[in-house]
């Protein structure tokens, strides 16, 4: 197959949502329409169990064992999809950004009765600032919930994207009847049952009879009603707003009972975009183009202290990828050859001769890459768009074992470079400082640092509130600010001023008294 035509075929996507609004449901549905597992329950995906939230080494054990389903790649008719899995734990949600970073597409689960969540408007948030197209899929239609018209309200508000039901519940809870399908004109019966498809009945328009017979009168009615206040008050569905990532068309169902799942992956892989051009510092990046291109969006490191191996997870920008080919690794410069490039089909790990763009290919390594690391044929390219983002949790970092520094130094550059925290050194007094997004990632360095490099470090409590990067096109009101706050700024590990301000507070009043300076919470402005 011509490079073009396996472009076209490819979806590469997330599934996002707050935990327990039934990602993981839905993942392992769609890979039962993929035809790549056969029974529901076979997905142990990135969820984590609620009951070890608090035992971090549990989770990184499921995490280990959840490598195979960081992508899921089937078939599905003429398409090839991969789900690019996202951590289901809040602390982990650096993670989630920056897998968000390697798809071209997202579907963002909302559970019907809870409405949108916290974590669900921040995933919202980095999909914005990428114009990363959504489909939301408001699940659970099985049990009681809300008005799906206040959901689309909230949906509208809170995740601020302009929506379209392209389908529409008949009731919901212990009376719901099923979906008209807006996109299609057809309507499916619900029929609660977790390993079979409903029941479709294909209907002319929304006045058939057939709608009648199959769901009473009452529930018709109230259908029709439903359906003409849809026309009058959302326009049209336009791809192309979606595409740009201004319009998010809304599905309604129950994933568990496999309640229009299939309807959402129908009309995903016509609407979805396949993998579209990358901007790279020099220039766009075009999927078709000859050469390879592609960059190291997540690191995958082995828990095994006797086995310091990790799996760097590349996405293929363009050109096709092959294995033994010679790629030049732009920031070493050095020339690299994979013998065993893995892929991810139908839930296992092969190793593979060749990849195209929208693929993911796992690369075996013991330390040569780092995040936002790029490789090709040759041309030097530097990918944008692996932003980090303020961290929450700020702790200093000491040396407990002063004849171990060396290997502390060592040990927490290769976590940097895996993304697992970041790190700030003070400009005053040199201190280090590591920001993270979530309390247990401040044990799993110190672990990590342990075990893995025998280096002893200890945590004191700082009290900040936000990591702001700065910048100004002056360089006098820049050198003032930097004077005045002096105490308070740190370099990141590209040598980039940070402000790290103690409360909501002074940084406001930083906003307000030096307006000359830009203040950016990530580092990709
Ligand atoms: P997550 O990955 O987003 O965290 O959610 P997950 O799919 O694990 O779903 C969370 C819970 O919601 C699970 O129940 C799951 O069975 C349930 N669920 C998912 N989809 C639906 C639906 O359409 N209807 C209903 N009624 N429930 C749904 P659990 O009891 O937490 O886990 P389990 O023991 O069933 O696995």
């Amino acid at each position: 197959m011509a490079l073009k035509d396996e472009i076209a075929r490819r979806r590469t996507f997330a599934i996002i949502s707050h935990p327990d609004a039934g990602k993981t449901t839905l993942t392992e549905k769609l890979l039962l329409f993929g035809g790549a597992i056969h029974v529901a329950g076979a997905v142990k995906s990135n969820k984590i169990k609620k009951t070890a939230t608090s035992d971090w080494m549990e989770i990184e054990k499921q995490r280990g064992i959840s490598v195979a389903t960081s992508v899921m790649g089937f078939n599905y008719g003429d398409y090839k999809i991969n789900i690019l899995d996202t951590p289901g734990h809040q602390d982990f949600a650096e993670d989630t950004y920056r897998t968000l970073t390697a798809v071209d597409s997202v579907i963002i689960v909302v559970d019907v009765a809870k409405g949108v969540e916290q974590q669900t408007r921040k995933l919202m948030e980095v999909c914005r600032m990428r114009n990363t197209p959504v489909i939301i899929f408001v699940n659970k239609l099985d049990r009681e919930g809300r008005d799906p018209f206040d959901i689309l309200d909230e949906l509208e508000s809170e995740l601020k994207i302009k929506v379209r039901p392209l389908s529409w519940p008949i009731n919901i809870g212990a009376k719901f009847k099923g979906v008209y399908n807006i996109f299609e004109h057809s309507l499916d019966l619900f029929t609660p049952d977790k390993q079979r498809v409903s029941e479709r009945v294909e209907i002319e328009s929304v006045d058939d009879p057939r709608i009648d017979e199959n769901v009473g009168e009452v529930d018709a009615a109230k259908l029709r009603e439903d359906l003409e206040l849809i026309e009058g008050v959302y326009p049209e569905f336009d791809v192309e707003e979606y595409l740009e990532g201004r319009v998010a068309p809304v599905f309604f169902g129950s994933a568990l009972n496999t309640f229009g799942v299939k309807e959402l992956l129908d009309c995903f892989v016509q609407i979805a975009p396949a993998p579209r051009a990358t901007n790279a510092e020099e220039r766009e990046i075009k999927p078709d183009e000859e050469g390879f291109s592609g960059f190291v969006f997540k690191i995958h490191a082995n828990m095994d202290p006797n086995h310091r191996s990790c799996i760097a997870f590349v996405k293929v920008c363009s050109g096709k990828f092959e294995r033994n080919a010679p790629y030049r690794h732009i920031r070493s410069g050095k020339t690299m050859k994979f013998a065993a490039p893995t892929a991810f089909m139908a839930q296992k790990k092969n190793i593979v001769d060749e990849a195209y763009p929208g693929d993911i290919v796992g690369i075996p390594d013991t330390g040569n890459f780092k995040i936002g690391d790029t490789l090709t044929s040759g041309e030097t390219l530097h990918f944008k768009g692996l932003p980090s983002f303020s961290p929450e949790m700020f702790k200093y970092i000491e040396n407990s074992d002063p004849m171990k520094a060396k290997q502390l130094d060592k040990g927490i550059q290769q976590l940097m470079d895996e993304g697992v925290a970041q790190l700030f050194v003070n400009q005053f007094n040199g201190r280090k400082i590591i920001g993270t997004v979530g309390q247990l990632q401040f044990e799993v360095i110190q672990y990590r640092l342990l075990h893995e490099y025998g280096a002893q470090c200890r945590w004191e409590p700082i009290s900040l509130y936000k990591a702001c990067w700065i910048e100004s096109d002056d360089p006098e009101a820049l050198a003032a600010f930097k004077k005045r706050k002096f105490q308070f700024m740190a370099v990141d590990r590209e040598g980039r001023d940070v402000f790290l301000a103690d409360s909501n507070y002074v940084l406001q009043m930083a906003q307000n008294d030096f307006p000359k300076i830009r203040f950016h919470f990530t580092s990709e402005f």
